[in-house]
């Protein structure tokens, strides 16, 4: 969190560029326009980068439940299919039967400033190195290195670091892992909105774009992935746990930074694929996006909004659901079981 800007602004909106086109409707476009200035459009992986050895690599390091402490937890465990790359239960359970926060999806996580709800990791790769003594369990980095000798791995980490002697390290993973998750890109109709095509969006998730950016929620949730370029107190108005009936208080930024004026700063959440990504919160404590957006403009805005209104936004927030990368999903002779009580869809 030190990019100079300002404390809370994680990225800088600055670069987004947009193409226009001839064919669109008049209401439309100046509804175009105001939103290319606010947000931005995504493009899906490349078959090249698809293919490249490190995100090969990647792809089978985050899917293979042997790569953890007790050989039953793969980065999938808490990012899966069923859930967009996220985790349906409200807290996930580590490699050493730890619950933590609620995971948020993968897709789109390496294109944010900063990591995770307190935005406290700095890259993708940072992140990765994390989890092997975090979520995975073991307790030094290195631990991972036989493990993944055991299991076949030299040769793939030589074909993804042909110039190095010993590729396999803790740093590579990392790398690997951050090449495939870069892939996991998954543009939508709002997307193919913002570039010209007017059916793209149906009327009613105009109207909650247009909702969206006249309540006020695009001041947080804004750019490209609909956030992730700030941290922002959760409750700026009023207290967010009466509304979300969290059991717990979590203090947020304060928790790494002791300080009083970060107490309730959380990273605000991108919405890309928000529909498909529940529950929400960082803890978890909301099972249905109406509910949520209902809290959010409460607490965040002083505004009680109607029926309408929420349905509206609920709506425009479906705009932002993508497909699937086709990637994103076990290679082949990969090990990989969804945890004990999350069902397959
Ligand atoms: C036990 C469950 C669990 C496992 C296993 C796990 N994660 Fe996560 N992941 C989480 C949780 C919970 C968070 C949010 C943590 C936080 O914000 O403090 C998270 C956050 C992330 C984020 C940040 C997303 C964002 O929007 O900023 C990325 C990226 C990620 N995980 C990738 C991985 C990778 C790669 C692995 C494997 C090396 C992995 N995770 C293993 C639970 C898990
Ligand atoms: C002042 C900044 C701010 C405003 C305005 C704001 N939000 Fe948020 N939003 C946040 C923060 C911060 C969080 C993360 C809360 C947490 O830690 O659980 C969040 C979380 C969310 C979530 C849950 C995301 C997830 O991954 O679980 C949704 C959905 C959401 N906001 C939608 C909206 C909508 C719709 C509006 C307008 C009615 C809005 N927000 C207005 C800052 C804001």
């Amino acid at each position: 969190m030190t990019n100079g800007i300002s404390r809370y602004i994680l990225g800088s909106l600055a670069g987004l560029a947009f193409a226009t086109s001839a064919v669109a409707s008049k209401a439309d476009n100046e509804l175009r326009e105001t939103a290319k200035g606010l947000f931005g459009t995504v493009t899906a992986a490349t078959a090249a980068e698809v293919s490249d050895p490190k995100a090969a690599l990647g792809q089978a390091l985050f899917w293979d439940i042997r790569l953890s402490s007790n050989g039953k937890v793969a980065c999938a465990s808490c990012h899966f299919q069923e859930n967009w790359g996220s985790d349906s239960r409200p807290r996930s359970i580590d490699a050493r039967g730890r619950k933590t926060l609620q995971s948020q999806t993968v897709f789109h996580s390496q294109d944010t400033p900063g990591l995770r709800w307190l935005a406290d990791r700095a890259s993708g790769a940072a992140q990765a190195i994390g989890s092997i003594t975090g979520s995975m369990g073991f307790a030094k980095r290195e631990d991972i290195l036989p493990v993944l000798a055991e299991h076949g791995y030299t040769d793939l980490f030589k074909k993804a670091f042909p110039d190095e002697q010993a590729p396999m390290t803790p740093d590579n993973y990392g790398k690997a892992l951050e090449a495939y998750q870069k892939t996991l890109r998954t543009p939508a109709p709002f997307d193919s909105w913002l570039d010209g095509d007017d059916k793209a969006m149906t009327e009613l998730q105009k109207k909650g774009l247009k909702r969206f950016m006249e309540t006020g929620c695009v001041g947080c949730h804004n750019g490209p992935l609909v956030g992730g370029t700030m941290m922002q107190r959760f409750g700026v108005v009023e207290n967010y746990w009466p509304h979300t009936g969290s059991p717990d208080i979590d203090s947020g930024l304060m928790r790494n930074t002791g300080k009083e004026e970060d107490r309730f700063f959380f990273r605000v959440p991108m919405l890309r694929n928000i529909a498909k990504t529940e529950p929400y919160f960082h803890d978890g404590s909301v099972a249905d996006l109406k509910r949520a957006t209902e809290i959010m403009a409460k607490v965040q805005l002083g505004q009680t909004l109607d029926d309408e209104a929420l349905n509206e936004l609920v709506a425009f927030q479906e705009s932002l659901t993508g497909k699937i990368p086709a990637n994103f999903a076990p290679p082949a002779g990969i090990p990989f079981e969804l945890p004990e009580g999350v069902e397959k869809k």
